[in-house]
């Protein structure tokens, strides 16, 4: 489905967001809590395919009738079909004020079950419990680019995207905001500035995340003086198809009273897509001027139910930062000499 035309510069200036990873989970409720802040924004959602991309924006206008809801396909593990969208985004739209970088992958889980029983022991649990240290390993594959699959979708998808779409989100008379999906999985540890990619571990996800947040520091260092921020979000522990890969969906529900009494001492048991959204909107309503670029915003349910936003430190290196934004810009630089077709010149 096309988008509606925008209206012309000096009509109603409404807010031009975009969403990958709108099809589910906290993509969807995110969309979804966006549209009742503020029902005047135009609302993109990128989803794999055009069946997903019109099942998302129906299950959307079923609540906000008059929203303003258009569609782009996007699957961010193939690079010609980023290009794509975003010659198509830079055709449609005149600018960009939010980006939501949402869609993840957290494929082929293993938990080890051993482990959590000697963190109980060891009164490492709620830990492990909250971050998934030592107890979830991912096996993970080459996908159609030659690139790890996990590293291509989690972050460098959404790495070209971002660079495909400077002409729409730099330079605009208010600033633009980029909101990462991370998750407190990201792990220095799991990183390696020679295996960025993380072809030779068995931690792919907690690395493409941490990947995640030092490209979103190097972003600010490069581009705030252009008007473009970025940040990072949390969305905290989520029930929504990524944990269902994990477990499978009855074993979820068997544990969620367990779930339940936990978040009494961990916060970041959000546990629905609506919760683990707060973080992100309460992103939209804050300058990004005043955000700090060396936080995580994590979205937090009190036991009692209420939700919240913690921004917490995060320790990155602004040197491994800067050397590994170096080694995206080399991919890229390969990827695009291999896509000339899909480039505007
Ligand atoms: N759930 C949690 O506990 C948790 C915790 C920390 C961080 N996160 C992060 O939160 C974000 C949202 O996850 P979720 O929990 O809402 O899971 P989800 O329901 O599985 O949503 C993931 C979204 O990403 C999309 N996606 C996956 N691969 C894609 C691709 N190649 N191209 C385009 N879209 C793709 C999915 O689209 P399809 O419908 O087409 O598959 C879906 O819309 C992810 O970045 C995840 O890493 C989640």
């Amino acid at each position: 489905m096309a988008a509606p035309a925008l209206p012309a510069v000096g009509e109603r200036m409404e807010r031009v967001v975009l969403v990958t990873g709108a099809s589910s989970g906290v993509g969807l409720a995110l969309c979804r809590r966006l549209l009742e802040e503020d029902r005047r924004i135009h609302l993109c959602v990128a989803c794999r395919n055009a069946q997903r991309s019109e099942a998302t924006r129906e299950s959307i206008l079923a609540a906000h009738p008059t929203a303003r809801v258009s569609t782009v396909e996007v699957d961010l593990a193939s690079l010609a079909s980023v290009l794509r969208a975003a010659r198509d985004l830079r055709r449609r739209l005149q600018r960009l004020d939010f980006v939501y970088l949402n869609a993840g992958i957290l494929p082929n889980t293993h938990m080890d079950f051993k482990a959590l029983w000697q963190g109980l022991l060891t009164g490492k649990a709620l830990h492990m419990l909250t971050t998934a240290e030592g107890i979830m390993t991912q096996t993970d594959r080459l996908n159609g680019d030659g690139l790890q699959e996990v590293f291509a979708t989690n972050l460098f998808g959404h790495f070209i995207l971002v660079r495909q779409l400077e002409s729409l989100l730099c330079g605009n008379e208010r600033p633009s905001q980029l909101i990462w999906t991370s998750s407190s999985s990201a792990r220095e540890s799991a990183f390696s500035l020679s295996d960025y990619q993380h072809a030779k571990g068995q931690e792919s996800y907690s690395s493409s995340k941490y990947a995640t947040d030092l490209t979103s520091v190097v972003l600010n260092k490069k581009l705030n003086k252009q008007g473009l921020y970025s940040s990072v979000v949390c969305p905290g522990l989520v029930m929504s198809n990524l944990t269902y890969r994990i477990l499978p969906v009855f074993v979820w529900k068997l544990l969620m009273p367990i779930m339940w009494l936990i978040r009494f001492f961990a916060k970041t048991y959000t546990l629905t897509p609506y919760n683990g959204a707060e973080a992100h909107v309460w992103l939209f309503k804050q300058k990004p001027e005043s955000l700090d670029a060396l936080v995580k915003y994590h979205s937090c349910t009190s036991g009692l139910g209420k939700n919240y936003v913690e921004p917490r430190k995060i320790y990155v290196d602004e040197e491994t930062a800067e050397k590994f934004y170096e080694k995206l810009l080399e991919l890229e630089k390969q990827a695009l000499e291999r896509y000339d077709d899909l480039l505007d010149n």
